[in-house]
């Protein structure tokens, strides 16, 4: 059994994916062909955005945004100690300081009330930790939509507003989810998302997109992905990266993306035999009113955390833990000088969380070896 099976995927569109392929062969423009202005016309009009510029990672689509913004030295960013390392680290990278902000117990993505109040510490320099009495300046917020949730996206936006910030959705394992009508990708000044071959809309490489609503801001991050371009290559207006998305990948996603709101609909289909079967034995994903997650992973939460790993392993089931350590308690964001208890809930999630086989074709027979699996170690728990 496999925890996110793509080669199920693949045998669904193999001659469409091989045809695209064998094209992009024929023409030979690998770099810039045309399969990614196809591929950014389709994801912007599938997530409702003006603009979709697409890029090598997920990663540098969250690099390119906050550059767009001119994020640098002396600047605060306000995020999620629980999340993947590249949320925190493109802030790092330009010079700016993380300013971790605690999650929401029942949702695991950040706590708005939080949010206000640390941007309201920093404001006024009674933040703690090696930033404590530092001059920063609050720039931005960068919620990201864990698990493929949405964060709580009116309340953040509301909060944004009232401080003059900008809100960069990491939108990494969330594209297909929905926010009150709203597609992900869509809810914020600007999106991030990633093509990671295991996240929802996954090619067979790197891959990512950034989505606004911005002209200014999306032509300034068409520049930056191409070493800050002006009216040719060889006109530089500003220093950028080389963040192109690559034409083969384009081609790969574009099969892919045919199918991807089906497969979200299985997704959906998967988690809820999920939550039905599991609701008496750990805590299962909490999904607000009016909220659609693209169900990137399918977490549950327990004291028992090693009990159920250890059953699960014996009956050859795959898990994950995301994220086993938040990223204030990581070594490399050290210098920020946070402390274990600082983030009481990231930190408890950490230790009682894991994720399930999660996937479209995760058929009923599997399903059901995993959830007898987790019923025998509910057992072994009470015994
Ligand atoms: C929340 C989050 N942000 C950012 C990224 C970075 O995406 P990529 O691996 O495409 O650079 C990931 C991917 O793992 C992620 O899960």
């Amino acid at each position: 059994m496999e925890f996110i099976d793509l080669k199920k995927q693949y045998e669904r569109i193999k001659p469409r994916i091989q045809e695209r392929i064998n094209e992009v062969l024929r023409h030979g423009k690998f770099i810039m062909g045309p399969e990614v202005a196809e591929l950014e016309t389709r994801l912007a009009s599938f997530v409702g955005a003006k603009y979709c510029v697409s890029c090598a990672s997920g990663t540098d689509a969250l690099l390119l945004s906050l550059m767009a913004h001119e994020v640098g030295p002396g600047d605060a960013v306000f995020t999620t100690p629980f999340t993947f390392i590249a949320t925190a680290e493109v802030v790092c990278l330009l010079g700016a300081t993380p300013v971790f902000v605690d999650i929401d117990p029942e949702t695991y993505n950040i706590d708005p009330g939080k949010l206000r109040n640390t941007i309201e510490a920093v404001k006024s320099g009674s933040v703690r930790g090696a930033i404590e009495g530092k001059k920063l300046n609050p720039k931005g917020i960068i919620p990201v939509d864990l698990f493929g949730l949405p964060a709580d996206y009116d309340e953040i936006n509301r909060v944004a507003k009232g401080h003059g910030l900008f809100v960069l959705e990491d939108a990494a394992q969330s594209l297909g989810g929905s926010y009150k009508g709203k597609k992900v990708g869509n809810l914020a000044d600007i999106a991030a998302t990633s093509f990671f071959p295991a996240k929802p809309l996954g090619g067979y490489g790197d891959g990512g997109a950034v989505f606004t609503n911005d002209e200014a801001i999306g032509n300034r991050i068409r520049s930056l992905r191409e070493h800050g371009k002006g009216s040719h290559k060889y006109d530089n207006v500003r220093i950028g990266i080389n963040g192109r998305l690559d034409t083969l990948q384009a081609a790969i996603l574009l099969p892919k993306l045919d199918i991807f709101e089906s497969e979200i609909k299985d997704r959906q289909d998967v988690a809820a035999r999920y939550s039905n079967a599991l609701k008496g034995l750990v805590k299962v994903p909490h999904i607000p009113d009016g909220l659609s997650s693209a169900w990137a992973q399918y977490s549950v939460v327990t004291e028992k955390r090693e009990c159920y790993l250890t059953k699960l392993k014996e009956s050859g089931i795959p898990t994950a833990i995301y994220y086993p350590r938040p990223l204030h308690l990581q070594t490399a964001f050290g210098h920020l000088g946070y402390r274990p208890g600082d983030f009481p809930v990231a930190e408890q999630m950490s230790e009682r969380i894991f994720s399930l086989p999660m996937h479209p074709y995760l058929d009923a027979g599997d399903q059901a070896k995993i959830i007898d699996a987790l019923q025998k170690a509910h057992e072994g728990t009470r015994g």
